[in-house]
């Protein structure tokens, strides 16, 4: 275990039994629908990546880079730093995420999108912390839910950091410092 890692909330067998179930329910819901899977960057490339080639059914990807306004009181908008390149009208689009915690993010993201008229839109998150939603939305695939805590590790950082641990941790205080 990494030496600020104080403890494991999610080991990497864990995640991966979820994620195969996870991909049983999309291939499921998605098969002869070809879902276009957008990843909101960077936090979600490692689950990307393994949900991706989980999900046995012809299907797609593209990326979008999208900050919402925190700190001071949310404004309703995001800044879309970078767009889908795919046309997403009519189609299915499943949004990957890593952690939905305020939910901002991804309300308006949700917005953004719907506008494009897709033929439907879903929500896909490893990980979900309720207790801290802001607004009303409501993830179709959550793989854990989990307390009110910061966790790095599976794409999820702290200052950049942390991204590439094979496991969801909680981090010693004195990685703070
Ligand atoms: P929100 O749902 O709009 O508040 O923001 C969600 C984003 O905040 C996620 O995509 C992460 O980048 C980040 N985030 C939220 N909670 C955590 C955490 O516990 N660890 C690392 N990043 C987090
Ligand atoms: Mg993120």
């Amino acid at each position: 275990m990494h030496e600020l890692i104080e403890r494991v909330l999610i080991s990497e067998e864990q995640i991966k039994t979820r994620i195969a179930q996870m991909a049983k329910e999309l291939e499921a819901e998605y098969k002869d629908k070809n879902p276009l899977f957008v990843g909101l960057l960077k936090g979600v490339v490692v689950f990307f990546a393994d949900m991706f080639r989980a999900v046995q059914i012809p299907c797609e990807l593209d990326f979008m880079v999208v900050s919402s306004y925190h700190g001071t009181e949310s404004t309703g908008v995001i800044n879309v730093k970078k767009d889908l390149d795919a046309d997403i009208c009519g189609r299915h689009v499943v949004i990957l995420e890593d952690i939905i915690d305020s939910g901002r993010t991804l309300s308006y993201t949700v917005e953004y999108l719907k506008s494009r008229k897709p033929a439907s839109l879903k929500i896909c998150t490893l990980l979900d912390k309720p207790d801290r939603r802001e607004t009303d939305l409501i993830a179709d695939y959550v793989g854990f839910t989990i307390p009110n805590e910061f966790v790095v590790g599976y794409g999820l950082d702290f200052n950049e950091r942390f991204r590439n641990l094979p496991y969801v941790g909680v981090l010693k205080p004195e990685a703070y410092s």
